[in-house]
């Protein structure tokens, strides 16, 4: 039993922090990692589950100190020399695929791309003014409803809404989908959401968008730009929203289920909602100027920036230089004033906050500028963010139930003390 006093409010210093080093995980596919030293210990806290080891993965290194890596292989390495597609499949399936692994999972991707009636009625109807994060949301809901995972044989492969086929499903659908409501939304069109069987997915989406016709060439360098920042979104470890799939996993919940959950932890802007709140603030500065002087009295006033800092890099984010680069060259290749101007004056909020702050841009800074740059709307570039990371979510969600244990914490009780409440009825309050 615990001591009266125990059971009172307990203020934070009185928690101890759980001791445990930051290391690598256990296993790799190939078990080339040693397992991390971790002891479980008394109970403990740590606000907002910072620096907490929640789980052992073998899916990502961030901030190990070992660079970014899926499945052991580096980032820059991936975003350099592979597609979105084989990116993914090496998230879900483990190993990178071969030519024939590909080509199938592009085909499979790409037969998924016609909707199926359900959901057009669903997308026409759903109100022009929801957030393109809700529909996305609604269209796993849809999916889940109308072609549930099968729970009974969820494991078991070549089982049709097995895990990875429930998976593949939502990869390839969630951008066809958005597009469709968009363009039904915009101009009343019903659009074809199938494109030639060996687009990518960021050729898919891009044609969509723009609804080049095929034999039609859409931009290269916005597919290519597109495509890239899907590698790099694709997966980050115990994101919030990744841990939010994994708690839902971990209740033997369904695929679909655990999705929903992660889409709506993402859309929140100290996580995914960030790329879309980063465009909002470099789009209100006239020039690199006024965005500097603005961003001093923002820092005066203690608002927080959107786009910088981390939770886990402290030093930098690898995939931040890349994204920049990325945004550089697709300013200078458009090559208007405006173009340049947008980049100039991010390069300058990115400076003022080194300068003033040491604080550095994350992932969704620059892409925020690449996404626009790509013609994207504002309120996609969230959405975006959910097509690649659903590949990171479902090898979570597999590997979560590889070795499952229902995720369950507690919490340091703060309310009033029991022993001093006593109820009244209705009729004494
Ligand atoms: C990502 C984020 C939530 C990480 O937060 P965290 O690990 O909990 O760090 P904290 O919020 O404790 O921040 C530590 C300090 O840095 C400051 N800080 C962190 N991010 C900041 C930002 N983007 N702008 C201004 N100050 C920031 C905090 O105000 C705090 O300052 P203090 O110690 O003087 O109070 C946070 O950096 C943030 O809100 N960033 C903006 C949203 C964003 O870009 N999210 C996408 C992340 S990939």
């Amino acid at each position: 039993m615990l001591s009266r006093s125990l059971r009172r409010p307990c203020a934070f210093s009185a928690c101890e922090i759980l001791k445990v080093t930051p290391t690598t995980p256990k296993y790799n596919f190939h078990r080339t990692l040693p397992r991390p030293n971790v002891q479980p210990t008394k109970p403990t806290y740590s606000k907002g589950l910072a620096g907490v080891i929640a789980g052992e993965s073998s899916i990502c290194t961030v901030g190990t100190g070992q660079g970014l890596n899926y499945r052991g292989y580096n980032i820059m390495d991936l975003v350099e020399h592979a597609t979105f597609e084989e990116v993914s499949y090496l998230l879900i399936h483990g190993h990178l695929p071969n030519k024939q692994e590909l080509e199938q999972y592009k085909s499979k991707l790409a037969s998924y791309r016609e909707l199926s009636p359900s959901i057009k009625v669903i997308l026409e109807q759903l109100p022009s003014t929801s957030h393109p994060m809700d529909v996305l949301r609604t269209v796993a809901s849809v999916i889940g409803s109308t072609e549930p995972e099968d729970v009974e044989n969820r494991t078991v492969s070549g089982v049709r809404n097995n895990q990875w086929e429930s998976g593949d499903r939502l990869i390839a659908t969630f951008g066809p989908s958005l597009l469709y409501w968009y363009h039904f939304h915009k101009s009343g069109t019903r659009i074809n959401t199938v494109t030639l069987p060996n687009d990518t997915v960021a050729e898919n989406f891009v044609k969509l968008l723009q609804q080049t016709k095929d034999g039609q060439e859409p931009d290269r360098d916005m597919i290519d730009a597109v495509d890239k920042s899907l590698v790099l979104y694709a997966e980050h470890d115990l994101a919030a929203s990744t841990f939010a799939t994994r708690v839902t996993t971990s209740t033997l919940s369904d695929l679909f289920s655990a999705i929903t959950t992660a889409i709506g932890t993402l859309r929140g802007p100290l996580h995914g909602g960030a790329n879309e709140a980063a465009y909002h603030l470099i789009s209100r500065f006239k020039n690199a100027d006024e965005a500097e002087q603005s961003l001093l009295k923002m820092l005066e006033s203690k608002e927080t920036i959107m786009g910088f800092g981390h939770r886990v890099y402290k030093n930098g984010d690898p995939r931040s230089n890349v994204v920049k680069n990325l945004a550089k060259n697709l300013s200078s290749k458009i090559g208007t004033a405006y173009a340049k101007n947008l980049f100039d004056v991010a390069e300058r909020m990115e400076q003022v906050m080194m300068r003033e702050k040491k604080m550095f841009t994350n992932l969704d800074f620059y892409a925020a500028v690449v996404y626009h740059l790509c013609d994207i709307p504002t309120d996609f570039f969230t959405p975006v963010f959910v097509i690649a990371r659903t590949s990171g979510w479902v090898a979570h969600i597999i590997e979560q139930r590889q070795d499952n244990k229902l995720m369950r914490p507690t919490s340091i009780y703060t309310g009033p003390d029991p022993q001093e409440v006593r109820f009244m009825k209705l009729s004494e309050r």
